[in-house]
């Protein structure tokens, strides 16, 4: 996955993406420098001679490109490459469908400056051509602000992550964006399965004074959202046979899975054969889950022989708890 430095020129996307690159054994790009390659002209040039749609252009063209051969590479392992850390023209986030291209081949990351700070580091800089002619430090300052207004709310809704790097020293920023990209990475490897045991499927029918109107469906679609929201993969599956239950558990164990979310319904008080297939898978994370508090119903409810095997117990939540469940998961995996 390519890392794409978004922002204001100014901001550092080029000191910064090329320690970025090395510290991460990365290779190198910049938009800007690439259309100079191709054009064999200077962005001044460009602007002057095509004009800055035509200019726009070109950015497309090399981050679709660089979207194609990311495509590639994670198809065909034989075309693998390696990542690239992409210092990219200020002005390229701004079309929809260059965010679209960067978003699906890496990270992206705002690193964000005040305008005092890119006054500074633009006053002497005669290669902007949008800066072009400014009135001494004022118009510089009002030829800035007035992209800045245009572009600050783009910028921070393409990116994945907001970096500032006001009055932070280079290894600071490089050791924040390396620690953001390492987390999500091991979120990208959270597998979580969610288990739902007899009559779950009946949510929505079922006493619905106690478990709801919420039906099955609406409680997946829930947990599907709220794994995209933390980047993690989950299988959800439901039986009302306790062999079945105890067979996908088993399959767990082969899978790559890192925590169960487990709602076992009545199993929950007697199954001890659930609990053995729960205990079994010890390197697995289990959370049990009950929509109603368990505790306040019948006293046969109290009892939960699958709890002392699980790592956590959510109990009358209603739906949130499977939420719950995952992130617990998620932040007992860390912990690990
Ligand atoms: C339940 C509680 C169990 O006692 C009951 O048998 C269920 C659902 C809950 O989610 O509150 O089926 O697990």
């Amino acid at each position: 996955m390519n890392i794409y430095l978004i922002g204001f020129m100014g901001s550092g996307k080029t000191t910064l993406g090329r320690e970025l690159a090395k510290a991460l054994d990365y290779n190198f790009f910049d938009t800007d420098e690439a259309i100079e390659m191709r054009r064999q002209c200077s962005i001044n040039e460009i602007f002057a001679n095509e004009g800055e749609e035509y200019f726009r252009d070109l950015e497309t063209r090399i981050v679709k490109d660089l979207w194609e051969e990311a495509a590639e590479s994670k198809k065909n392992k034989e075309k693998k490459i390696r990542g690239k850390v992409v210092s990219v023209g200020g002005g390229l986030p701004v079309r929809e469908e260059n965010r679209r291209y960067m978003r699906e081949a890496g990270l992206v990351i705002y690193l964000s400056a005040g305008i005092d700070e890119l006054v500074k580091r633009l006053s002497n800089d005669t290669t902007r051509p949008l800066l072009a002619n400014a009135d001494g430090e004022t118009g510089l300052r009002e030829k800035i602000s007035t992209l800045m207004q245009k572009r600050e709310d783009i910028y921070e809704n393409a990116a994945d992550f907001t970096l500032v790097t006001e009055d932070k020293a280079i290894n600071d920023c490089i050791d924040e964006i390396i620690a953001y990209k390492d987390a999500l990475e091991e979120r990208k490897n959270m597998k979580i399965l969610v288990i739902n045991g007899p009559n779950l499927n009946f949510l929505g029918i079922r006493e619905p004074g106690i478990y709801g109107n919420d039906n099955y469906d609406s409680l997946i679609a829930m947990i599907e959202e709220h794994a995209k929201e933390i980047g993690a993969e989950v299988e959800c599956y439901q039986s009302n046979h306790e062999g079945a239950i105890i067979d996908k558990i088993q399959e767990s164990y082969f899978n790559g899975t890192k925590g169960i979310v487990i709602n076992p319904g009545a199993y929950t008080h007697y199954s001890y054969a659930i609990r053995d297939a729960l205990a079994s898978v010890a390197d697995i994370i289990k959370i049990e889950i009950h929509i109603s508090d368990v505790n306040s119903r019948e006293e046969f409810r109290h009892i939960s022989v699958t709890e002392p095997v699980c790592q956590g117990q959510i109990v009358g939540h209603g739906l949130a708890g499977y939420l719950e469940g995952m992130d617990r998961i998620v932040e007992l995996c860390r912990e690990k």
